[in-house]
C-alpha cells in the first residue's frame, strides 16, 4: 500500500493507495471516528458491484451500517439528492461523533462530502473513490458540492476527508472510455508539473499504481500551497477552460469530461504557441499520447457555439481568465487574458467546422 498525505487547514489526512484496500475501509473508519455508526453513500452501479464488500468490512469492526443509494450520474448532483443523503443521515440516526462514506465516482464524492460539511454542522467523512478520476482528482483536495439549475458546483464547502482510500482493484471494472477520461487528467499532471511522469507514460513504463500514487502526490503539493483556490491552484484548470466550454456547448453529452479537457489541453498549446509561450514540440508529444488512450485532440463543434459558452462562465472569472500554459512539458504558468482576447485567440487556433 502507498501512502500520501495531504495537508489542509484542518490537519492532515492520509490517501490510501493500493489493491484489495476495500476490505480495510473498516479499519480505517475505526480510527477516523469514535462512534459505531457509518452512512454509506454509493450510486447504483457502484452498489451492484462493491457495496457488500465494504459494509462487510464495516460491520465485522463493529460499525451499524446503514447505506443511502442514489442514480448515477452527473443529474444526480443535485440540492434535492442532498436533501435526500440529510434524510438518510438521520434515518441512520448519525451523530456527531458518527460517519459518511462516499463509496463511488466524482458525483458520489462531491455529494456525500457536502452532506458531511453541513450535516450537524459537519460530521467525518471518508472518500472511497472508484473511478480513476475520483481517484487521482475528486477525493483529493477536500472540495465538495453540488450543481444548480444555473451552473455546475456552484453551492460547495472546502471540506477534507479523514482519509482517502483508493482501491485500484475496483478500476478493472471501469468502462474503457471512463479509464481514457481519467488517464486526461493524469497526462494533465504530467504536462503541468512532471516531465518524468509524462515521458514515462509515453514510454507505457508506469504501472496502475504508481501512476495513481504520483498523480496524488502532485495535487496534493499543489492544494497544499493553495487549499482555497486563490492562486496556484488555478494551474490545475489547464485544458479546463475550454473544455469546460466545449462540455457546456455540446450539453454534457457529446464529449466525457476528460475528452473534453483533452482536446482543451491541446487548445491551450495552441494558444501559448501563439504567445511564442510555448514551445512547438510539446503539441505533438501531447497528441500523440492523447492518441494513444483514444481521447480526442481537436472537435468539430463549430467556434460560434464554442465562443458563447466561454462567455457564460464570465460571473466566476470578472473580465480576465487565468489561462494556463505551458512552456515545456513539466513547465506551466498561469497568464491574466482578457476575455475578448482569449476569443480572438481562439478564433485564430480553433479549426471546427
Ligand atoms: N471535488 C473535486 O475537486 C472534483 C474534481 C474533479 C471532478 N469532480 C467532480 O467529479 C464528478 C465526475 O466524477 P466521475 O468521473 O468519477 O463521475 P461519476 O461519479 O459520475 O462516475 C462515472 C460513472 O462510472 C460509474 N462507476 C463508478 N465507479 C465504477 C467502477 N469501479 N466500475 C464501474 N463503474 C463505475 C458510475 O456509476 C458512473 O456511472 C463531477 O461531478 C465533477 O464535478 C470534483
Ligand atoms: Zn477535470
Amino acid at each position: 500500500m502507498k501512502r500520501v498525505n495531504v495537508s489542509s487547514a484542518v490537519g492532515e489526512y492520509p490517501v490510501l493507495i493500493g489493491s484489495g484496500l476495500l476490505s480495510r475501509v473498516g479499519e480505517i473508519a475505526r480510527t477516523a471516528w469514535p462512534g459505531r455508526r457509518a452512512l454509506i453513500v454509493t450510486d447504483q452501479n457502484v452498489a451492484r458491484l462493491y457495496l457488500d464488500p465494504c459494509r462487510t468490512s464495516l460491520v465485522e469492526l463493529g460499525f451499524e451500517v446503514e447505506s443511502v443509494i442514489i442514480n448515477p450520474g452527473e443529474e444526480s448532483k443535485t440540492l434535492d439528492t442532498l436533501y435526500s443523503l440529510y434524510n438518510a443521515c438521520h434515518a441512520a440516526h448519525l451523530s456527531r461523533i458518527d460517519g459518511v462514506i462516499a463509496l463511488g465516482g466524482g458525483v458520489v464524492g462531491d455529494l456525500a462530502g457536502f452532506a458531511a460539511a453541513t450535516y450537524l454542522r459537519g460530521v467525518a467523512h471518508l472518500q472511497v473513490p472508484t473511478t480513476l478520476l475520483a481517484q487521482v482528482d475528486a477525493a483529493v483536495g477536500g472540495k465538495t458540492g453540488i450543481d444548480l439549475p444555473f451552473g455546475k458546483n456552484m453551492v460547495g464547502a472546502f471540506y477534507p476527508p479523514k482519509a482517502v482510500v483508493a482501491d485500484l482493484k475496483t478500476l478493472q471494472t471501469l468502462e474503457p472510455r471512463r479509464f481514457a477520461e481519467g488517464m486526461a487528467e493524469v497526462i494533465k499532471y504530467g504536462c503541468l508539473f512532471d516531465e518524468a511522469l509524462f515521458s514515462a507514460l509515453e514510454r507505457e513504463e508506469v504501472d496502475l499504481a504508481e501512476l495513481v500514487y504520483r498523480s496524488v502526490q502532485l495535487k496534493a503539493e499543489v492544494v497544499a500551497r493553495d487549499e482555497r483556490d486563490k492562486g496556484e491552484r488555478n494551474l490545475l484548470n489547464f485544458g479546463h477552460t475550454i473544455g469546460h466550454a466545449l462540455e457546456q456547448a455540446t450539453k454534457f453529452s457529446r464529449y466525457t469530461h476528460g475528452e473534453a479537457v483533452a482536446i482543451g489541453m491541446v487548445t491551450a498549446l495552441k494558444i501559448g504557441e501563439r504567445l511564442d509561450v510555448t514551445e512547438r514540440e510539446v503539441r505533438s508529444r501531447l497528441v500523440r499520447l492523447l492518441e494513444k488512450w483514444g481521447l480526442p485532440t481537436e472537435s468539430e463543434i463549430p467556434l460560434e457555439k464554442l465562443v458563447p459558452a466561454l462567455a457564460s462562465d464570465k460571473k466566476r472569472w470578472g473580465s480576465e481568465v487565468q489561462f494556463v500554459l505551458l512552456q515545456k512539458i513539466g513547465q506551466s504558468l498561469l497568464k491574466p487574458i482578457a476575455i475578448g482576447k482569449l476569443e480572438q485567440l481562439l478564433g485564430e487556433v480553433w479549426s471546427g467546422e
